[in-house]
């Protein structure tokens, strides 16, 4: 196996999970790593661990550089299984190794374990000597969850975030800047007259799937983020590199920090929704003419059908965006239960920021458009303008779309969100 180095003694020994296509409910198209640390010093730290099925391959990994029995310290910095799911195999190894974690965190692995482990908790300040290096702990709760902390290597200012700055990616680099598309652009020598074909690397992929990410997982956090980032910047922490738990290692840190503070802030840009289901095609062919009006306005518009486009998928764009139209069919008196499904998901996601509206259709009775107003309005967000249409939108209906198309835009260009 090849050692990956970040700096002087500081390995990657995780796994890259190729298959993984579904983490927790949403889609990973691309797999995804679960990233481990070894730092090598007078002293010897693993930091993190890997999902429990990979436990032998990181275990391997760590021995082509170390005999793993003789790890001192195995930093936890997170308790969800991704993470932890190889503490039991590797403390069966490294018999003596205490585990360091935050006091929520010794308590979420005892109860999901049971392991008479050596504990030592740590919070935010508190310091570990490795020798030369040092290892400075920051707790980050809800980052993912409330037992979350940061490890940062001071002498080689590398941010261990676990969680926070991650991006499901499988791929056979382990940095960001070495994870982007080949594209060849042609263009044309003014010297020689001829053309020639120029090579240029694009970093859209990890960005795509850092949005994702932060869309899924992080976006409820938003506040949360914003006030650790300028912790860490009153803490003193310089990073050279960020080394998440999932994905690339940024070499590049700048760039995923200007990211999280955009989308923490809830900076978003021209953009609409529309996020629809159908029966009949009624709700359909008034979205069709919702998107016609902001089309003609201007404005950049995505439609999306719920039953034919993946939901997480659907959640990354909404964190850009500046206004979601959600349209509705009615049954049994109801929203369509993919609407409501998605409804759930979304809002449990508390985007901030948004400008609503909603439309759909009804046949003998209402209820359906009803149902998703009350539901964005038990959540906090009230619809700026609301259409239903009986059976099939007539003429005058498609008018009323189109004008409510128009109306979004305009909003949208005005920079109104509630
Ligand atoms: Fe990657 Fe919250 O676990």
């Amino acid at each position: 196996m090849t050692k990956i180095q970040l700096t002087d003694g500081v390995y990657w020994v995780g796994v890259v999970d190729w298959n993984l296509r579904d983490f927790h409910g949403y889609t990973t198209p691309r797999g995804g790593t679960y990233n481990a640390y070894l730092i090598i010093d007078e002293k010897i730290a693993l930091v993190d661990t890997v999902k429990h099925t990979f436990a032998g391959e990181m275990i391997d990994r760590i021995k082509e550089i170390i005999d793993p029995s003789i790890i001192d310290y195995i930093v936890s910095n997170h308790v969800e299984a991704d993470h932890s799911g190889s503490l039991p195999e590797i403390l069966k190894i490294a018999t003596n190794a205490r585990v360091i974690c935050t006091e929520k965190g010794k308590e979420g692995l005892f109860r999901y374990y049971r392991g008479d482990w050596n504990f030592r908790t740590v919070k935010t300040g508190d310091e570990l000597s490795l020798g030369k290096k040092t290892l400075f702990f920051i707790t980050a709760p809800m980052l993912h969850w409330p037992d979350s902390m940061f490890t940062y290597l001071k002498e080689d200012q590398i941010l261990l975030s676990n969680d926070a700055f991650g991006q499901h990616l499988a791929s056979s680099f382990r940095f960001d800047e070495d994870v982007c598309s080949l594209i060849g652009l042609m263009s044309m020598s003014k010297k020689e007259g001829d053309l020639k074909v120029h090579q240029r690397y694009e970093c859209d992929t990890i960005m795509d799937e850092a949005a994702k990410y932060y869309a899924n997982i992080l976006m409820p956090f938003g506040g949360i983020i914003f006030k650790k980032i300028e912790e860490l910047k009153t803490l003193g922490i310089e990073m050279k590199m960020i080394a998440p738990s999932h994905g690339m290692i940024w070499k590049n840190p700048e760039k995923i920090i200007g990211a999280y503070l955009a989308w923490s802030g809830g900076t978003s840009k021209q953009k609409v929704l529309v996020i629809y289901d159908t029966m009949w095609n009624s709700t359909e062919i008034m979205a069709g003419e919702i998107v016609r009006g902001i089309v003609d306005s201007g404005v950049e518009v995505s439609l999306f059908h719920l039953r034919k486009t993946e939901w997480s998928e659907i959640v990354k764009e909404v964190l850009e965006a500046r206004a979601i139209l959600i349209g509705t069919p009615t049954l049994n008196n109801s929203m369509f239960p993919t609407v409501g499904g998605f409804l759930t998901y979304l809002l449990g996601l508390k985007p901030k920021n948004k400008l609503w509206a909603t439309f759909g259709s009804y046949g003998w009775a209402g209820g359906g458009v009803k149902g998703v107003n009350e539901k964005l309005s038990s959540s906090g967000y009230e619809p700026v303008d609301s259409l239903e249409v009986n059976f099939r939108p007539d003429e005058a209906d498609m008018a009323k779309c189109y004008a409510l198309g128009q109306k979004i835009a305009s909003l949208v260009k005005t920079n109104v969100t509630a």
